[in-house]
């Protein structure tokens, strides 16, 4: 009979025991006279049990994690996710992209030099001099790089496709969209978000063996506060609640169904024009404030069969505060005490894709530190799939502040 892995070390350890044993014992019992010879060897058969029983806990240990490993990964909170064929759980690294936009006209008109050469397609360079080039890293490679010609279309198709479709097969996804404030996010989170809604609406179209249901919600972050974005009513604070089924939920958000692809086209345009309220009635909101669009995908097979009957996932669209936002937390004692211009969500974020990037080895996750790494949290790690988006002013005079998105690309991709 053959056998298996654990049976074979299992073996191997007894016979090395017997041969220490037998080792100490002859090495050891020369010296001795025959009644302290016995109770010499009686010592060492003791002590070799002990450490044999040890031996077990061990491999019965080691035993336990490997069948832990098979043990499909829960996919809580947000929706619980169904994976078709039963999910084994995976770390997936999370995908980046970098997007460089192209000189707006007010950078035209300052005659601003370009800062940044996207080499080929998942290489981005600084421009600069040799000299200043010597002090610092020069090049980035990331999964995609998409120059200041590429359309938002190429964006979705090659960046994040595959992740946003994943809510279709019951894996929840997000997608984020970050960079300094005027660097392109909102511009390139709502071509994404179109580009999304037309396939998403095209494989319901090509699945007819299956009944679709597609809800949207909408929320804004602003300073810790969180806002629905498709009920103005509902005030400026609403609260997160622990739901056991559901993980973390927002009291009181409203949820709509939508009933076809204009629908939820409209829908989606409210949440934005909501924002846009906001950003005029508080100054400068929208660079300090995370936007949701949720959308849970929900859908069952017509008729009996033997796969997965029905999947829930949500796609998560998040156009996030301006980065510079984060950075300041790095600014002296004075910017530090002023509280309100740290947005701690924006900052916990950075520390949890980071420790995702990292997988397993990264200890614990302060999910629970910040409103958006709360709300978010199921549809991220675990068996969530996660796209970033990094956009970047090609300007020299933004230097600085790309260069930083750069290295929070770099550090969620893992690399360092
Ligand atoms: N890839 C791009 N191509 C052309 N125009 C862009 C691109 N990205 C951004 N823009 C323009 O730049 C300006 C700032 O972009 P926006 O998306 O509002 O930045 P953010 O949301 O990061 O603050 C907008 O006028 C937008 O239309
Ligand atoms: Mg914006």
């Amino acid at each position: 009979m053959m056998k298996s892995e654990p049976q074979k070390r299992n073996a191997l350890a007894v016979g090395n025991q017997i041969q220490i044993v037998f080792y100490r014992f002859f090495s050891g019992s020369a010296c001795l006279s025959g009644d302290l010879r016995f109770l010499y060897l009686f010592a060492l058969i003791v002590f070799a049990s002990k450490t044999e029983r040890s031996h077990f806990l061990l491999v019965s240990s080691v035993r336990e994690a490997e069948a832990g490993e098979l043990t499909p990964a829960t996919t809580p909170g947000g929706p619980k996710a169904t994976t078709p064929g039963g999910p084994k759980a995976k770390e997936e690294k999370i995908v980046v992209t970098v997007r460089l936009r192209p000189l707006n006209k007010k950078e035209q008109l300052a005659k601003e030099q370009l800062a940044w050469d996207c080499v080929d397609d998942h290489t981005i360079a600084f421009k600069p001099s040799p000299q200043e080039r010597a002090t610092q890293p020069t090049s980035f490679v990331f999964d995609k790089v998409f120059g200041p010609s590429s359309i938002t279309e190429a964006v979705y198709e090659d960046g994040v496709k595959n992740v946003a479709l994943s809510a279709l097969m019951g894996i929840n996804a997000t997608i984020f969209a970050y960079g300094q404030t005027s660097s392109g996010k909102t511009y390139t989170m709502r071509g994404i978000t179109e580009k999304a809604v037309n396939d998403i609406y095209q494989h319901i179209l090509n699945s007819p063996e299956r009944d679709f249901t597609i809800r949207i919600s909408g929320l804004e972050i602003y300073n810790e506060n969180v806002r629905d974005l498709l009920n103005s009513e509902s005030g400026r604070n609403l609260k997160l609640l622990d739901d056991p089924e559901k993980g973390t939920v927002v009291e009181k958000l409203v949820e709509e169904t939508a009933s076809n692809d204009q629908h939820l086209r409209h829908l989606i345009g409210i949440c934005e024009a909501q924002r846009q309220v906001g950003e005029t009635a508080l100054n400068d909101t929208s660079s300090r404030s995370h936007q949701i669009i949720r959308l849970t995908i929900e859908s069952t097979l017509r008729e009996n069969s033997d796969c997965v009957r029905s999947f829930v996932a949500s796609l998560n669209l998040v156009d996030l505060a301006g980065s510079e936002r984060a950075s300041q937390t790095h600014a002296d004692g004075a910017r530090l005490r002023e509280g309100c211009h740290i947005n701690l969500s924006l900052m916990t974020l950075t520390t949890v894709i980071r420790k995702l990037s990292v997988g397993k080895r990264s200890g614990h996750i302060p999910y629970r530190d910040s409103k958006l790494t709360r709300i978010l949290q199921h549809s991220l790690g675990g068996n969530a799939r996660t796209a970033i988006i990094c956009t970047l002013s090609p300007a020299l005079s933004h230097f600085e502040q790309s260069r930083n998105t750069l290295y929070f690309a770099t550090r969620a991709k893992g690399s360092n």
